[in-house]
């Protein structure tokens, strides 16, 4: 009998853990701002990073010409393109608001944050509720050759280029 208890205890735990996750959505970098623009100056690095303007680059006349090479001639409304330059563009069903004018948000690299960014105050909590620190697996999902032939990535040199850590 008590062994069927626990089995419906964990049951339980299981389905309400799988219903936290379920509800993260993705919210978009404005959402963070407020925390973290002096420690560490997550946001100020990553608004003056290329990932904030990776949408806009896409209406420009490289991305024109990208296009050209790979059938397509709108990259700034195709999915083709979009899939690797915005977050948006992935969020489907979990979208909270996040816009392809984020260009790639914190979101793609840290998971989506509408619950863990209101636990902040304890990081066990907030990895619990899907904060995740990325690592170079995270990053090859998009700089890849899949489109850009002759892209390489080295992950310590480009985290150079993006560090946010805190003093
Ligand atoms: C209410 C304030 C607040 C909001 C909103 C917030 N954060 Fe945080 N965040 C913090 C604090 C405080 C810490 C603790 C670490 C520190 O001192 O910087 C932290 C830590 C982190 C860490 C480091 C975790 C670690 O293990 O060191 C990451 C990554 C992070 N936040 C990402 C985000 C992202 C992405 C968003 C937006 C979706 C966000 N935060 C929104 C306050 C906030
Ligand atoms: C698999 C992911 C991925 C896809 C799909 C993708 N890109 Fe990119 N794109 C990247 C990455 C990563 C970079 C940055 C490369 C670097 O600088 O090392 C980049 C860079 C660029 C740049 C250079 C921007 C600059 O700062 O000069 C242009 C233009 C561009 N992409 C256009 C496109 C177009 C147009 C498409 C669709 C046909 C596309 N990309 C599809 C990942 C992707
Ligand atoms: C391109 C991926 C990427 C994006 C975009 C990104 N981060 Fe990070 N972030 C990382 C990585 C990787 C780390 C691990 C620490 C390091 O090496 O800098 C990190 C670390 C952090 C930390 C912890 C710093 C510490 O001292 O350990 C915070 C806080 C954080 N990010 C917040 C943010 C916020 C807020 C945004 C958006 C405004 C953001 N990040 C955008 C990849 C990213
Ligand atoms: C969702 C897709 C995506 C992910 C995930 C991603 N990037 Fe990017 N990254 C891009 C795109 C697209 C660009 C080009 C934007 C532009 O040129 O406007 C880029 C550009 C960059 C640049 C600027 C190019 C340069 O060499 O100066 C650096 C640095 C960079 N990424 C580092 C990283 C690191 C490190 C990670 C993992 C922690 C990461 N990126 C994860 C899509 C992504």
């Amino acid at each position: 009998m008590m062994k069927k208890m626990s089995l419906i205890a964990v049951c339980m735990l299981l389905l309400v853990s799988n219903v936290l996750l379920a509800q993260n959505k993705y919210v978009g970098a404005s959402a963070c701002k407020m925390c973290h623009m002096t420690k560490g100056k997550a946001y100020p690095v990553w608004s003056t990073s290329k990932h904030a303007k990776a949408f806009e680059v896409l209406k420009g006349e490289a991305a024109i010409k990208v296009g050209k090479d790979n059938g397509v001639t709108t990259p700034s409304t195709d999915a083709k393109c979009l899939k690797c330059h915005t977050t948006a563009s992935s969020a489907g069903a979990a979208n909270g608001g996040i816009t392809n004018a984020d260009g790639v948000s914190c979101e793609s690299c840290h998971g989506p944050g509408s619950v863990y960014k209101t636990k902040m105050t304890n990081l066990v909590e907030a990895k619990k509720a899907g904060l995740i620190i990325p690592t170079n697996a995270v990053c090859i999902k998009c700089h890849n050759t899949e489109i850009h032939k002759s892209l390489t990535f080295d992950f310590a040199t480009k985290m150079k280029i993006i560090s946010h850590k805190n003093p």
